[in-house]
């Protein structure tokens, strides 16, 4: 079964949002139309990636950057490209987009 999380026409494009869902909080960023899903926590420590709401990216808007200690992330793989969890990767969600809205797996929302 899949779940409709949020309207594709929410996240800016070249930008990125948190979506939080009452078992899991993820952010969408998008990236030359297209879209990535993460579940929002850092591999280094296991805390949220942001401190501030829906800020998500480096300055230069290229990379994906834990606000803790600064990890940085390849948009399109969630790899750490530098940092204290180098190496490591995010938790991708695998999602589709269907009427506008992108939908994923309801077993996803069990991950942790
Ligand atoms: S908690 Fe993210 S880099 Fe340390």
């Amino acid at each position: 079964m899949l779940k409709a999380i949020c309207e594709i026409d929410s996240i800016p494009e070249d930008g990125c949002q948190a979506i939080e869902l009452k078992q899991l909080a993820l952010f969408a960023v998008k990236k030359r139309k297209q879209t990535f899903i993460y579940i929002n926590r850092c591999p280094h420590m296991h805390v949220p990636l942001n401190w501030e709401p829906n800020k998500f990216l480096n300055n230069s808007g290229d990379l994906i950057q834990c606000s803790t200690h600064g990890a940085l992330f390849n948009i399109e793989t969630g790899e750490c490209l530098q940092g204290p969890c180098l190496g490591q990767s995010l938790q991708a969600i695998a999602h589709e987009v269907k009427d506008g809205k992108i939908c994923i797996k309801e077993s996803d929302l069990s991950k942790q």
